[in-house]
């Protein structure tokens, strides 16, 4: 049995695997630039986020109906659950999609679909956090809150995404203070490919509450101490960040120093069909390649369930953290 977890930083839209992608194409009659899987996966090669970011835009192409969010969130939460995560917070990119003429409706509708059966069919319980496009402009932030005023009692809350170089997160302090408006739950991507600076600027422009990745918080110790002393949950991707070569091996990946330091990281796999692995698999990696021992892995998977958006008092967060406590890694 694996060791349970919550994931807080997963893209439903980077779960597409390549044979789920070839079938999407083939039912909705989109050709893709690839002969097959093989060739597609042979693709998978990044030299940085944006090279990661082009493919995964282009693919998204396959996703037209909401019975195709449904399909892509059940391939998700099916291998999910296969590697002990109990809770999933699950990241969609409207704009990705809105802009190729898929309704927002269609996205929403098909992802509830998927999810409302999660608990019941998956053993997960989920949140929905959406995502704004930070290459995109404030004002397109702004209509697809808007968009998503019907859906609201779905949605938990918003993050940012996408290109970071050059795209502060003062950028969408608008979109921001209008989602904490409507009792969204906020977090950001920063600290990626990003400077420390942006993760200072997402806490005290964006009033995040969870930094996703944040890792370049490491070079600024004034950030760090800051990031310790308020709890502020940091959602690590290692392997992700292998393949975007935010870092040049896992073996210099700076979980270790970061959970040392007393930073409430996390393990989570980003987007787990290109970048070679789920959650349980990032957990793998990392105990193998910087030799955590069982209470370091507790301690991720106990986090884990802290820094997620349950409710402190809703019964799952108990039961969650007790089955962390009772986990024995020798089984
Ligand atoms: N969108 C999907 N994955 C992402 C990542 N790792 N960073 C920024 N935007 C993303
Ligand atoms: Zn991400």
């Amino acid at each position: 049995m694996p060791l349970p977890k919550a994931e807080l930083h997963l893209h439903i839209e980077g779960t597409l695997e390549p044979e789920l992608a070839f079938a999407l194409a083939a039912r909705n009659g989109v050709t893709l630039p690839y002969a097959d899987t093989e060739e597609l996966r042979a693709a998978y090669r990044f030299g940085d986020l944006q090279s990661f970011l082009d493919l995964y835009y282009a693919l998204t192409a396959v996703l037209r109906t909401p019975e195709d969010f449904t399909a892509l969130a059940d391939a998700y939460l099916e291998r999910a659950a296969a590697q002990g995560v109990r809770h999933a917070e699950i990241f969609f990119d409207p704009q990705a999609h809105t802009a190729r003429g898929v309704p927002f409706a269609a996205v929403i509708e098909g992802l509830g679909a998927s999810l409302d059966r999660s608990e019941e069919r998956y053993g997960i319980s989920t949140r929905l956090l959406m995502c704004f496009l930070r290459d995109e402009s404030a004002e397109s932030a702004l209509a697809t809150l808007e968009s998503a005023r019907p859906y609201l009692d779905r949605i938990t809350g918003v993050g940012l995404d996408s290109a970071e170089a050059g795209n502060p997160p003062a950028k969408f302090r608008a979109v921001y203070e209008e989602a904490a408006r409507l009792g969204l739950r906020r977090v950001a991507h920063a600290g990626e490919e990003g400077p420390a600076a942006y993760v200072r600027e997402a806490l005290d422009v964006l009033g995040v509450e969870r930094i996703d990745h944040g890792l370049r918080c490491m070079e600024d110790p004034e950030l760090v101490a800051r990031l310790v002393r308020e709890r502020i949950p940091l959602t690590l991707c290692p392997l992700s960040n292998v393949r975007l070569r935010v870092v040049d091996t896992l073996a210099d990946h700076p979980l270790p120093a970061m959970l040392d330091a007393g930073l409430l990281v996390t393990v989570n796999s980003d987007d787990p069909a290109y970048f070679g692995g789920y959650a349980g698999d990032n957990y793998d990696a990392v105990r193998e390649a910087l030799s955590l021992g069982p209470e370091q892995l507790r301690t991720l998977a106990r986090q884990s369930f802290e820094a997620s958006f349950l409710e402190d008092d809703e019964p799952r967060r108990a039961r969650y953290l007790a089955e962390v406590e009772a986990y024995d890694f020798r089984v």
